[in-house]
């Protein structure tokens, strides 16, 4: 959450609001950039709202080349222009920008004005700026003041801060992530790996609890305990263009690349070791998935077919509640951490307690560097390429992908399921990216016409059995996400348990029906609803009865119908979205990667 970037080149406040364009995904409430002048004078411009606010704002300045910049995600004090970093020290000589939680700044706030520091925002951020002009006269380099300042501070950070007196911009990392980019033409810092491929391809992964000081000659990294140098770890990644992914209509343009995303995935799965080998594999007693909301959703059909097809104990784990759970894990342990952009704390916090404990994790993420990849002990990267839509959807597709071909392979290397049906599973593939295709061709009237019906609804209400109903708390969280429209989702046969009660008009149903053998329980509960006045809806590859609506989508194998069957929902949200003039690339409240527990 919040997003921090920062440049070091010739045109340094351009190209740091080209990286918050791309990092607004992160949190969009407000923003700001600090530069530093050519009579070496630091000047802030914050404003609320967009980054594109920042951008009308700083037209006519001159070229500069420090920069710092972040787009905020409110964590510590109301959305206004004074809560919006970065923030600048009283003496006028830093200003910093930070990502994360200071979970001691109360008790830093009040020895700080006890010393007559005068703070401007209501933030945690802003007392780190303060710390460290108190520090700074202390010492002769200010490197040691900024490792001081870092000692003191407790919580998470991610910062970097521009300082008017040298040439540097300082970086320090705790618990969050931070990256620095190094080119010929500049040198970047960020807290996403994924902003970096556009401006460089030497990307610099800054360990925790370290403190780095990058210039125009390049970057040094220390320890934050002991000042020791510390090697720097470069990974190469492939550069993009600018103009390609950075504008235009994120979560509609991301459920377009389904297809291509899901054949990338596949190419890349079936021709990679993604299991434990067979002596592992023998001796895994117990399998945890754990992943945060979309994330999750896919971990509930991973371990559905894995229960299904690998006889070994399996069980799918809200990472945030982790700790509260009594789950135990041991060397007997393989745990998959499933996360888009592999920098969920609570999804990280988890693994690396499971690590603790003694299993094997694994990491199955989109963004290749991320924080997760460091964590796991073995990583399987989905292909779905950038996702900047804060609703997840490609990327999505791939997490359940990834998982299925995971549960044929283990079953296949534990010899529980023949080598010729993996084979058929297989190229049974070959149709779903098709089948995506068609429900993006062909959908799109019925998808307006149901859209028109949920978005004028007072309720919606998604239900499903089997891996349908793990669907259908996918297609409700995307729909009250993105459109505001009040949504729950039930295993079908749950209904006449207590929410049948809420069944009248003006509410509407969406069932999942995927799974023919399921299809005569789903007319009944069609029935029961349908009699009491609501609405049904029913996404399924058969007929349906006359008294719902249908979203037919066609005929594919059935493993891989939680992945085409997700399709029409993701739509109808983005739908919905729009219907209501809402912005669907970024709901409220929400930010895309979530780096705070
Ligand atoms: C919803 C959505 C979120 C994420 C969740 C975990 O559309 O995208 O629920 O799935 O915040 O994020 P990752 O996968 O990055 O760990």
């Amino acid at each position: 959450m919040c997003g921090i970037f920062g440049a070091i080149c010739e045109d340094a406040l351009s190209d740091t609001l080209k990286g918050l364009k791309l990092l607004e995904y992160r949190g969009y409430d407000s923003a700001g950039v600090a530069i530093k002048t050519q009579h070496n004078q630091l000047q802030l411009t914050k404003r609320v709202g967009r980054v594109s606010n920042v951008i009308a704002a700083t037209q006519g300045l001159p070229k500069v080349q420090f920069a710092v910049g972040h787009t905020r995600w409110a964590t510590h004090g109301e959305v206004c222009e004074r809560n919006a970093h970065p923030f600048l020290s009283q003496d006028g000589r830093f200003a910093l920008v930070h990502n994360g939680i200071l979970d001691n700044y109360i008790q830093l706030r009040e020895q700080l004005t006890q010393k007559g520091v005068h703070f401007v925002s209501d933030t945690d951020s802003e007392v780190a700026v303060q710390l460290l002009m108190t520090k700074a006269p202390l010492y002769d380099d200010i490197k040691d003041a900024l490792t001081d300042t870092a000692r003191m501070l407790h919580g998470s950070f991610a910062i970097a801060v521009l300082d008017s007196n040298t040439d540097s911009l300082y970086l320090l990392r705790r618990g969050s992530p931070l990256y620095i980019g190094i080119s010929n033409s500049g040198n970047y810092l960020s807290s996403d790996v994924n902003t970096l491929r556009y401006f460089c391809s030497r990307v610099g992964v800054l360990e925790e609890n370290a403190f780095c000081e990058l210039n125009s000659k390049g970057a040094t990294q220390y320890s934050i305990d002991d000042g020791r140098v510390l090697p720097i770890h470069y990974i190469n990644v492939k550069t993009k263009q600018l103009d390609k992914d950075s504008q235009g209509d994120a979560m509609l343009s991301e459920i377009a690349e389904i297809p291509h995303a899901l054949q990338k995935t596949f190419d890349y799965l079936t021709t990679t070791a993604i299991c434990p080998d067979k002596s592992m594999a023998n001796n895994i007693r117990r399998i945890y998935l754990i992943g945060c909301g979309t994330a999750y959703h896919s971990c509930l059909i991973g371990a559905q077919y894995i229960r299904r097809f690998c006889n070994v104990t399996v069980e799918a784990v809200l990472a945030s509640e982790w700790w509260y759970s009594y789950y135990k894990a041991d060397s007997n342990t393989l745990v998959v951490a499933v996360t888009q952009s592999g920098e969920t704390a609570d999804t990280l916090n988890a693994a690396r307690e499971c690590k603790r404990q003694g299993a094997t994790v694994y990491a199955v993420t989109n963004v290749e560097g991320s924080t997760v990849t460091f964590v796991a002990d073995k990583v399987i990267l989905t292909q779905a390429d950038n996702e900047r839509a804060v609703a997840s959807t490609k990327a999505y597709a791939c997490q359940v992908l990834a998982l299925t071909i995971f549960a044929l392979q283990f079953a296949e290397t534990k010899g529980l399921i023949a080598s010729e049906q993996v084979a058929d599973y297989k190229a049974d593939f070959y149709a779903l990216p098709r089948a995506v295709g068609s429900v993006l061709a062909e959908g799109d009237k019925d998808i307006d016409r149901v859209a028109n019906k949920l978005s004028q609804s007072k309720a919606v209400y998604f239900i499903g059995r089997g891996t349908d109903y793990f669907t259908a708390r996918e297609g409700s969280l995307k729909l009250k996400e993105v459109s505001y429209i009040h949504s729950e989702a039930y295993a079908s046969g749950e209904l006449k348990h207590g929410t049948l009660a809420m069944m009248e008009k003006g509410v509407t149903v969406v069932g999942i029906a995927c799974d023919s053998e399921v299809m005569s329980r789903h007319k009944a509960t069609v029935s029961e609803i349908t009699s009491r006045g609501a609405d049904v809806i029913t996404v399924t590859p058969y007929c349906t009865p006359n008294e719902c609506d249908t979203l037919v989508i066609p005929i594919v194998n059935a493993i891989y119908y939680p992945i085409l069957s997700v399709v029409p929902l993701q739509l109808l949200a983005y739908k919905c979205a729009v219907l209501r003039g809402c912005d669907a690339d970024k709901p409220r409240n929400l930010a895309k990667s979530v780096t705070v527990e």
